[in-house]
């Protein structure tokens, strides 16, 4: 009975053990546990973060549109319906600068010069008073001057905005057919105008190698062997200088400017290094022997895979 006892006691001996070990290791990790949220915020992980020296402004992400095709010939002769929805589009947006009867004398237009237009003097417009040149204002703004660009509001409402300010006074020149063609084949209206994605380059990148529906045969091939040349020189320094091979052979096979020459090859792995499978330092990371010898290493690898 006593030597039951015995193995008792070592049991709870060990554990004591296990649990001040797991207890330790829950402390020592807990750096990573909350660098995953501060404040609800996910934080990036160390090693990204260590790379964004090389981070370079890129494209917003915007989510594309389709506005609906637009029957421009309706503009030849406007309906009170739609003059009205204008002038309602024109208030939301438009009467803080431009005033409510469109003198150009809106609360948000007092500090700006030039003041914003005043829509019933005909008079000394920079683009001009035309349908065709009153979208082509909405459409690209004239930002230098004060007014933006409004292309995010669907053709349709530009148009219903036009047609109501010139109402505000006669003496518009009359929209005629030709203006109304030529605006639905500029900007190909009656079709429906479609804005497409818009994604950061980068993300377009990473996104295409990720489609490429796993890495081909010969990356395959060239993994495996770097991976059983471990006594290798080219081999060994190949490994320590990239994080991941798939993304490195898909960029240094799309771009074979290397191929001969060295100057071309640390290029890739300098710019831009871990979006293309390299160390963040793989450009400092090699003396000119070792890269000539780097650089004969993958030429052999990437010859043998023709
Ligand atoms: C933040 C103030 C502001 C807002 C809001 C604004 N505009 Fe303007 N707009 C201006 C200024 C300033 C000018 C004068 C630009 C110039 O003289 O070249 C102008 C000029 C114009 C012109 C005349 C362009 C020409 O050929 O001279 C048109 C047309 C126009 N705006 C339409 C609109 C419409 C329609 C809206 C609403 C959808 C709008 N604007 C909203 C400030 C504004």
């Amino acid at each position: 009975m006593k030597q039951y006892l015995k193995y008792y006691a070592s049991i709870y001996v060990i554990f004591l053990i296990a649990i001040v070990v797991m207890g330790t290791m829950y402390i020592n990790d807990l750096p990573n546990v909350m660098h995953e949220k501060i404040g609800g915020f996910p934080v990036v992980a160390k090693d990204t973060a260590k790379d964004s020296t090389t981070v370079a402004a890129d494209l917003p992400i915007v989510k594309g549109t389709l506005s609906p095709p637009v029957d421009v010939m309706k503009y030849l002769n406007p309906t009170p319906d739609l003059v009205d929805k204008g002038k309602s589009i024109f208030t939301m947006n438009c009467v803080s600068c431009h005033g409510d009867q469109g003198k150009g004398d809106g609360v948000a237009g007092v500090s700006l010069n030039p003041k914003p237009r005043n829509f019933q003097d005909l008079a000394g417009w920079t683009n001009g008073p035309s349908i065709t040149m009153m979208y082509k204002t909405l459409q690209e703004g004239i930002t230098n001057r004060g007014m933006a660009s409004y292309a995010n509001l669907p053709p349709e409402d530009r148009l219903d905005i036009i047609a109501y300010i010139r109402t505000l006074i006669p003496g518009y020149p009359p929209i005629t057919q030709v203006q109304l063609d030529s605006i639905d084949v500029l900007y190909s209206l009656t079709k429906g105008v479609k804005q497409p994605n818009q994604i950061p380059v980068k993300l377009a990148t990473e996104k295409i190698l990720q489609q490429s529906a796993g890495p081909d045969a010969k990356i395959v091939n060239m993994i495996k062997a770097v991976n059983t040349g471990k006594t290798d020189t080219g081999a060994v320094l190949l490994k320590n200088i990239t994080n991941d091979l798939t993304k490195a052979f898909t960029v240094l096979a799309k771009d074979t400017t290397w191929s001969n020459n060295e100057a071309a090859l640390v290029r890739i792995f300098a710019n831009d290094p871990v979006q293309n499978g390299f160390r963040a330092r793989a450009s400092y990371m090699l003396s000119p022997q070792q890269l000539n010898v780097l650089h004969a290493y993958l030429r052999k690898l990437f010859s043998l895979q023709q």
